[in-house]
């Protein structure tokens, strides 16, 4: 007796795990892509993954579905293990009903995510969605309604990674959109709240899906996603990557990992690193793969908005945020993307315990009507809020410019950074020389018999007195001056230090971050 009910649950476990059955799961493989097991079982440690749920079944009875049968409801749901760390899992099964998200199916992710609060451990949500159920109506609608009220509540609580693996529509963009990181995978993965055909029917534009909302599109252009991969393999790999920067959640800290990588290593080389000639740029990420452990980072949203870099790195074996201007783009002017860019890492680091590393040389804002009729104001003034905002130990390394707003708005000693360092190069002021020059010897260089001289002259003048580390350092905005070449050694010592640091802010609701 007790063996036929044990064949009856292996055969009704069979034909859940047969999903939308082989020519399905055969177009699936065809196109790329793996299943929703299969990415499960590659990101978990082998053998840890504990499926819930998948008995569950659908309630709708509209056009025709009550005759439909739903393997798993479209969503594989669980928990396991990543690198021996418990981690929450769902992946929707493109070969059910396309991954469409019902009553139940939403009920499924629901579940997930209450248990991953409730036990302070990450979210994977790995999506391939044709997104609302559509025969389930407005019961498709209210559970994604669940669904993002859930993310909402776990943001800055537990990390939340989205995984785009295949087309998703509709609602299936707004969860994502919602949560701290999103990949995406090349060509085979797209985002958008409405598809071409229904664009070109409302608007006349023609345009692919790809186009439209594939991974290069958000990775570069939207700034939607923040990491591309060019299969799902690598995709997978580099989901275990992040996780190993992040914490469980934000009551704790990252884990520490053993280096062999000298905390005391003096590199000779970050003393020539930088150009004599000031109007010269050079890579910002040779240096940060100088200071940081084994030379190994990882970029966050590396395509867009390039004149900012934000990565996750160690140093002494301790995960850290970085910041960095890239002189190589833009000169490494702030604008409108590059704000958002670092305003929003700034609080994710802030929101998860990892402290922060700002490597500055900076012009200024990107001046010009596009900048300001787009906005840059109140962009620019989510990173003045968020570096003000955070508490997690700050340390600023003015490597070359830090002129004018942008000087502030890269974490100055005024907006809370516990150490500013910087290199005997850099230059610390209200404007470049060129301009300062011009505006305030203005009458000299017009009365002058030989303006163009006077003006050369005044603009040495100005480089000499002025475009230096040392004024600011005599009024203690900047803590020391340091060889380049110490910096690895100093910035290990400096975290260290601030590791115990506690800073409380003003009880609130919640502040009202300008977006
Ligand atoms: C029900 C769906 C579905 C959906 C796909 N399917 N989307 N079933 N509801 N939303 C089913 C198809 O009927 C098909 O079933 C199977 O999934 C695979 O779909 P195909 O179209 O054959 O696949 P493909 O050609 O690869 O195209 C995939 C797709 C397309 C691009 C996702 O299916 C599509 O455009 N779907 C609709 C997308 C959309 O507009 N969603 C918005 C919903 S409104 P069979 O049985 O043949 O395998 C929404 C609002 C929420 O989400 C708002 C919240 C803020």
């Amino acid at each position: 007796m007790a063996i036929d009910k044990i064949n009856d649950l292996r055969s009704r476990l069979e034909k859940i795990h047969a999903a939308g059955g082989e020519k399905r799961i055969e177009k699936q493989h065809k196109s790329g892509k793996m299943t929703a097991r299969e990415r499960i079982n590659m990101l978990m440690d082998a053998d840890s993954f504990v499926e819930i749920d998948a008995f569950i079944k659908h309630r709708c009875t509209e056009f025709g579905m009550e005759k439909e049968v739903t393997p798993a409801e479209g969503v594989v749901t669980g928990y396991g293990t990543v690198n021996g760390r418990l981690v929450y899992v769902y992946a929707q099964d493109f070969t059910v009903s396309g991954g469409s998200l019902g009553e139940m199916h939403a009920k499924k992710i629901c579940k997930i995510l209450d248990l991953a609060i409730k036990m302070g451990a990450p979210v994977v949500g790995i999506n391939d969605s044709g997104g609302a159920r559509i025969q389930e109506g407005v019961d498709a609608l209210s559970g994604y309604g669940n669904i993002f009220l859930r993310n909402t509540m776990a943001s800055g609580v537990i990390p939340q990674i989205s995984v785009i693996m295949g087309p998703c529509a509709g609602g299936a963009v707004y969860s994502p959109a919602l949560t701290d990181f999103i990949f995406m995978v090349e060509k085979t993965s797209q985002m958008f709240i409405t598809g071409p055909q229904v664009i070109k029917a409302v608007t006349g534009e023609e345009v692919s899906a790809e186009e439209l909302g594939g991974a290069m599109t958000h990775n570069a252009t939207s700034g939607v996603a923040h990491f591309m991969s060019s299969n799902e393999t690598e995709c997978i790999q580099e989901i275990k990557t992040l996780l190993s920067y992040l914490p469980s959640n934000n009551m704790e800290t990252a884990p520490i990992f053993d280096t062999q990588d000298s905390m005391n290593r003096i590199e000779e080389a970050l003393n020539t690193i930088v150009p004599d000639n000031p109007n010269k740029a050079y890579d910002m990420k040779e240096v940060i793969k100088i200071i940081v452990d084994d030379g190994e980072f990882m970029e966050v949203q590396p395509y867009y908005a390039q004149n900012i870099i934000t990565c996750f790195a160690r140093l002494n074996g301790t995960s850290i945020g970085i910041i960095a201007n890239q002189p190589k783009v833009l000169a490494g002017c702030l604008d409108i993307n590059a704000s958002d860019k670092a305003g929003r890492f700034i609080r994710t680091c802030d929101a998860f315990n990892i402290p922060i590393l700002n490597l500055v040389d900076v012009p200024g804002f990107l001046p010009g009507t596009n900048q300001e009729y787009g906005g840059i104001i109140r962009h620019g003034a989510k990173m003045l809020y968020a570096y003000s905002e955070a508490t997690v130990p700050k340390i600023t390394m003015i490597v070359r410019k830090a002129y004018g707003g942008a000087y502030l708005a890269m974490c100055s000693k005024d907006l809370g950074a516990d150490m500013v360092f910087a290199w005997p190069q850099a230059e610390i002021a209200v404007m470049g020389p060129e301009g300062a020059a011009n505006i305030i010897f203005k009458k000299d260089i017009e009365t002058s018999d030989n303006p163009a001289q006077t003006r050369a002259e005044k603009i040495q003048d100005y480089k000499d007195r002025f475009a230096t580390p040392y004024i600011a350092a005599s009024r203690g905005f900047v803590d020391d001056v340091i060889e380049p070449a110490v910096t690895r050694q100093r910035l290990i010592s400096a975290f260290d230090m601030l590791a115990s640091k506690r800073e409380t802010r003003p009880s609130k609701k919640h502040g009202n971050l300008p977006v």
